[in-house]
């Protein structure tokens, strides 16, 4: 089984048989997070890019835990040399079969600078296929026609971002659904920010009355299981 717990804005709990995945733990400052980041459990991290609000809390979080940190080769070079033990660096379109399934880092439309002003490589989205299920984070985004391509080979679970000014706001995220297909859409990256909020309940209405997709909105610390 998989079980997905929402920390709040592109922070998600991935928790299959084998291994937890902890990706975008941007935990300490979000004003939504329903944690702390010295409590959340990880055997593997994956940061989609550079910015404060998705890289978050991974170096800390991986010096406590462990944790291997999966991202592109600069974010892993950065954490490393902030003192993270274990990391395994990806790049776009390259995917790696882990114990516990398969990490494939997809384009996303966006920047990646980090934290402190060094170069975070390109922004990414990820694929992630674990316990015969296939999910797809989009990371923060503008629209792409390429989605198309990642829908293809089937999606069980989406999660996307909504909350316009820095990604996809509703109407794109509405046509993302359209290229996509998945079964299961979870708006995120909305609400955090003021400049960010979205009705995330208006957007399933829509949503639901022209695609096939079922969208399941949580709340901060809630969790579904994908059966
Ligand atoms: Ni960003
Ligand atoms: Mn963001």
């Amino acid at each position: 089984m998989v079980r997905l717990v929402w920390y709040g804005h592109a922070c998600w709990s991935i928790e299959g048989d084998k291994a937890t995945i902890l990706i975008d733990p941007f935990i300490t400052g979000n004003p939504e997070a329903p944690t702390t980041a010295d409590k959340v459990k990880a055997d593997y991290i994956i940061v989609t890019h550079g910015h404060g609000d998705h890289i978050g809390d991974t170096v800390d979080i991986a010096k406590r835990t462990g944790a291997t940190v999966i991202s592109n080769y600069e974010i892993t070079s950065y954490c490393q040399a902030k003192g993270v033990q274990n990391v395994h660096p990806l790049h776009l379109g390259g995917g790696f079969n882990f114990p516990f399934g398969r990490v494939k880092l997809t384009i996303a439309h966006h920047g990646s600078g980090l934290p402190d002003g060094s170069y975070g490589g390109s922004a990414a989205g990820v694929i992630l296929e674990l316990g015969g299920k296939r999910l797809y984070h989009a990371g923060d985004t503008a629209l792409f026609l390429d989605m198309q391509l990642i829908g293809r080979g089937g999606l069980d679970a989406a999660m996307i971002p909504i909350g316009d000014n820095f990604t996809m706001g509703p109407d794109d995220a509405l046509e993302a659904v359209k290229l996509l297909q998945p079964k299961i859409v979870f708006p995120m990256h909305y609400g955090a920010f003021d400049v960010i909020k979205q009705d995330p309940q208006t957007w399933k209405t829509r949503v639901e009355a022209e695609t096939q997709t079922k969208v399941v909105i949580l709340r901060p610390g809630e969790g579904y299981a994908l059966d």
